[in-house]
């Protein structure tokens, strides 16, 4: 059976081990603290409550699902993975300390996947003695959700690699896509220049917040604005992206809109700090201004 090692207990990270228990894949998920494995472990616990509370997965299976998830705070314990999935902060030097470490602790023939929404799979991939074993799998969000797996190849990534990470995208009954390891790769390439165009509208006064989601919902049948979006990626998130996009490709299309960078220095970051383009009660359901 494949032994899968998450670093990273996040929204993400506990969204890719999720859907790795849930599919039969044995999942050891890594925090650097306790307190980081637990809510990690929790939120997961409670999602698939939740799914057995709709009728959508038996008691057994779920107790089965978690039977195979084994939290740690130890790094070492990567030592036993067949591949690792990197889902930790989105910070360039983080990662490739990181990186760097799995290298030493990982045996030779693991491969070393990020979740990374914009940080080139080729720098990461440059911090190890293994770049043909490094890529990209970058997962959506909710990952138990999104069918969607971007998977991205650095300018090292072997073909066995590249097969592999396709293989486990199976395994987690993703429908992947493949990118070359350019600034934001496919879809944030293309959700960047939309949603800053929503905030660019907001900005001019073009429209109301809940017009111009609207405008995206019910004239385009996303199932969320671009605000709404914004506000659940995290717009600090969100941010990020755009100026890693901005400085790679160096094209104004992809500059940060002033009203995000502004809502970012004032902590305004979306569902997760309780207030974006909306407001948010501590579980992240919308509240009145
Ligand atoms: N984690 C796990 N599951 C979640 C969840 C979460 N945070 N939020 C919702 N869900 C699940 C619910 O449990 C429910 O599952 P079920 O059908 O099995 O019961 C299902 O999603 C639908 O949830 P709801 O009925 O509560 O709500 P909605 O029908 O409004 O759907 C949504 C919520 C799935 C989030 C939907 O609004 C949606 O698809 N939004 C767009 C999401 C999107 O575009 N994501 C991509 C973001 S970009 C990204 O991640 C890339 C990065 O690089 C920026």
């Amino acid at each position: 059976m494949t032994q899968l090692f998450v670093a990273g207990a996040g929204l993400m990270g506990a969204g890719i081990a999720q859907t790795a228990i849930v599919n039969g894949l044995d999942v050891t998920l890594r925090e650097v603290d306790e307190a980081l494995v637990n809510r990690g472990v929790d939120n997961i616990r409670k999602r698939l409550d939740s799914q057995v509370a709709k009728g959508r997965m038996d008691a057994a299976a779920r107790d089965a699902a978690l039977a195979r998830l084994h939290p740690t705070t130890s790094l070492e314990a990567a030592g036993r993975a067949d591949f690792v999935i990197e889902a930790i902060t989105e910070n360039v030097d983080l990662k490739r300390e990181l990186f760097k470490r799995l290298d030493s602790i990982c045996r030779p023939d693991t491969i070393l996947a990020s979740n990374t929404s914009s940080i080139p799979i080729t720098r990461l991939a440059a911090a190890t003695k293994r770049p043909d074993r490094v890529i990209g799998m970058h997962f959506f969000s909710p990952v138990p959700v999104m069918e969607l797996l971007e998977i991205i190849r650095g300018r090292e990534t072997s073909e066995a690699t590249l097969a592999a990470a396709l293989e486990l995208g199976r395994k987690l009954h993703k429908k992947p896509i493949t990118s070359l390891d350019y600034p934001g790769f496919i879809v944030n390439r293309m959700l960047v220049p939309f949603v800053n165009e929503a905030i660019w509208a907001l900005m001019q006064g073009i429209g109301s917040r809940e017009d111009i989601d609207a405008g995206a919902r019910l004239g385009l049948r996303h199932p969320m604005g671009p605000l709404e979006l914004g506000d659940f990626v995290g717009l600090d998130v969100h941010l990020y992206i755009c100026d890693v996009l901005y400085e790679g490709l160096k094209d104004p299309k992809f500059a940060a809109p002033p009203l995000l960078r502004q809502m970012v220095e004032a902590g305004h970051l979306g569902r997760k700090s309780g207030r974006g383009f909306y407001r948010y009660a501590p579980d992240g359901t919308r509240v009145p201004d």
